[in-house]
């Protein structure tokens, strides 16, 4: 399928997307976020992808929303079209894992795109912010809700109201990313992270995912017992039976997704 903001490959069970808009590093408008929804649907329903990697460039993951775009609504249009709304829901609604391999630029929706992955792997190149203060807003696609989350009040506030960039090593520090590379070696580390994942069961990958999300959204007592009824239902699959033996029987798995 041909984009005309991304490029999207499939390899070793792995999708690979590139926001591909050099001009306007990559900002995020209207066609870009639909077609990333898009690509995003297309892969979680293609059988041979197993793991997802989100990238944008070099210079930039993303500069943010496009701000040309936007410049010009009003409130009632904003407002009426739940601007970001659909997007952001049809983004977070994929089960398979999706990792976001960040350098340069991942400003305001850019860096909200990232968060909304299920890591973030980052170049040393790479600086986040949730610079919409200067732009006489605030983020709109999560950022003061997530980012708060990932690095706490203090810091979050201090990124939202002044608008500062946060570099790759804070970021790694703050727990905003997991893992902090040369930017060299971004793609690679990346890619890495994303086939080692592929290898494993996607029922198991799936239930891990969900457990793990179910933590922002619910009590302790609450996210405990959901994890823990997962884990007993995974005992139904295949796969369980087939990871314990090869344990037993010191070998590599060969994991079916039954
Ligand atoms: N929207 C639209 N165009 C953008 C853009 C954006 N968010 N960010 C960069 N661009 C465009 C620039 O306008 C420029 O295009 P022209 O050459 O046609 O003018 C091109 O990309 C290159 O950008 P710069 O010349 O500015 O590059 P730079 O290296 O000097 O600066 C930068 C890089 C610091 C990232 C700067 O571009 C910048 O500050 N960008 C805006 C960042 C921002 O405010 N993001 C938040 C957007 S609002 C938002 O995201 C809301 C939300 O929460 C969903």
């Amino acid at each position: 399928m041909a984009y005309e903001t991304l490029i999207v490959e499939v390899e070793n069970h792995v999708a690979l997307i590139k926001l591909n808009r050099p001009e306007a590093l990559n900002a995020l408008n209207s066609v870009l976020l639909s077609e990333l929804a898009q690509a995003l649907k297309i892969a979680e329903k293609n059988d041979k992808v197993r793991c997802i990697v989100l990238t944008g460039s070099e210079k930039a993951f993303a500069a943010g929303a496009d701000i040309k775009e936007m410049a010009d609504k009003t409130f009632v249009e904003m407002f009426s079209s739940d601007f970001f709304g659909a997007e952001c829901k049809s983004l977070l609604a994929n089960r398979k894992p999706v990792i976001a391999a960040v350098a340069g630029y991942a400003l305001g929706g850019g860096c909200e795109l990232a968060m909304m992955c299920d890591f973030i792997i980052a170049a040393d190149t790479a600086k986040f912010g949730q610079p919409e203060i200067n732009l006489g807003v605030i983020a709109g696609m999560g950022g003061s809700q997530r980012l708060t989350r990932f690095v706490g009040k203090s810091k979050s506030m201090d990124m939202h109201l002044t608008g500062r960039f946060m570099d790759a090593e804070e970021a790694e520090r703050s727990g905003l990313v997991s893992r902090l590379v040369p930017a060299k070696k971004l793609m690679e580390e990346a890619m890495s992270a994303a086939q080692k994942i592929a290898e494993k069961s996607l029922l198991a990958t799936k239930a891990a995912k969900e457990a793990v999300d179910r933590s922002y959204e619910t009590t302790l007592s609450e996210g405990l017992l959901f994890e823990r009824r997962l884990f007993h239902s995974l005992f139904a699959t295949e796969d369980q039976k087939e990871g314990m033996a090869a344990f037993q029987e010191k070998r590599e798995a060969q994991f079916r997704d039954k």
